[in-house]
């Protein structure tokens, strides 16, 4: 892909010490039901919750976890809430991606002072288990970040939560970690953002795509990937671009009624089986064409697996100069052709797919023309 560009990191010191994602937050509908649909068909499980029974009377909240990943599903029990109008507005999506870090005070007053919207000052919860610190601060959109400082608690969760009393056990589908959250920003938005990652905490550019890199005969977008000191967060940034017909960031940008939380890219170590047990489990993957696979050797060199069950599945390959990924991206998980998942396993790659741009691309316009969107 001639028009990308890969510049390595070169920090000596990490000005904004993040230890990896926390959790990811979504403000939902229907929090139970949401809850039901993550163990039964993602593999999490249920481990905790608040809601009326705990002294909780604005909202209820379900931790959902899988390996490193954890997922909260939040909804309001009353209209008059800032919940009920999140998803009045946007549907069911993502409110907070928050981040662990060691010192939540301090890395707030520093955000801040770099020019981070506040979103709620620091906070100390406690119980018998010790003390969680969460701070908040406002990226693009009503998407926020709160900043998490968990090293003085040994609960499961944090404080005010109780164990989930239902059926919230699950064997897992493989899920091990968040590799990347996507942010899809307005038209002219991405450079801005891409600056506050930088000047705020302290991000790097790993890679940009141009238009010309993204497009299909129809539809542009531009991306650049930014990444914290120790790479455990990447946040690759979208905007739309200019195209014949409508990009699917526009798409999304009108139904999500601006900017917010695209994918997420879920990490396992070994995508066949862990989207053969989604698949069956009813999730649903765009697909390429069949010919996408009658090259794939060819463009990416061997690889370990076994390409029946990888041309079966519809799963995607790509290499870098460090070695390939396999990944797959699901349709979108509400009836709003908003947030969907990738499932992706690395193996030595640390790229994006970029040379699956083109065939997903046109996979998601076959899409967008069906729901009369492109
Ligand atoms: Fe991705």
């Amino acid at each position: 892909m001639g028009t990308a560009t890969l510049t390595a990191p070169e920090q000596v010191t990490d000005t904004f010490p993040i230890n990896g994602t926390d959790f990811i937050e979504f403000y939902v509908g229907n929090a139970k039901q949401a809850a039901h649909f993550y163990r039964n068909v993602f593999g999490y499980k249920i481990l905790a919750y608040r809601g009326p029974e705990t002294g909780t009377r604005d909202r209820a909240s379900y931790i959902l976890e899988q390996d490193k990943v954890r997922l909260v599903l939040t909804t309001a029990l009353r209209p008059d809430s800032e919940i009920a109008a999140h998803v009045h507005k946007h549907g069911d999506g993502v409110k907070d991606i928050a981040l662990w870090v060691d010192d939540a005070r301090k890395a707030f007053r520093l955000a801040v002072e770099r020019g981070a919207k506040p979103a709620y000052e620091p906070k100390s919860l406690v119980d018998e288990n010790g003390e969680v610190v969460l701070a908040g601060i406002h990226t693009y959109g009503e998407t926020i970040h709160s900043l998490v400082e968990r090293k003085n608690y040994k609960g499961p969760f944090m404080p005010g939560f109780v164990p989930f009393a239902g059926k919230g056990d699950s064997q897992g589908v493989g899920l091990k970690y968040i590799d990347h959250c996507v942010g899809n920003v307005e038209l002219g938005a991405m450079n801005k953002w891409v600056k506050y990652y930088a000047d705020v905490l302290g991000f790097t550019q790993l890679i940009s795509f141009d238009d010309k890199a993204i497009s299909t005969e129809y539809s542009a977008l531009m991306s650049k990937v930014v990444a914290n000191g120790n790479g455990r967060i990447k946040f690759p940034l979208n905007e739309p671009a200019k195209g014949k017909k409508k990009s699917q960031i526009d798409e999304y940008l009108e139904f999500y009624e601006g900017p917010g939380c695209q994918h997420i890219a879920i990490a396992t170590d070994n995508i066949i089986d862990t989207v053969t047990k989604l698949r069956d489990n009813g999730v649903e993957f765009l697909r390429v064409p069949g010919t996408y696979y009658d090259t794939v050797t060819e463009r990416v060199g061997k690889i370990d697996e076994d390409l029946a069950p990888i041309r079966d599945l519809g799963i995607l390959v790509d290499r870098d100069e460090e070695g390939y990924l396999l990944q797959i991206f699901s349709k979108p998980m509400e009836d709003r052709p908003t947030l969907f998942y990738e499932i992706i396993q690395r193996k030595g790659a640390k790229s994006f797919g970029a040379g699956n741009f083109k065939a997903l691309f046109e996979a998601l316009e076959r899409e967008q023309d069906l729901r009369g969107n492109l």
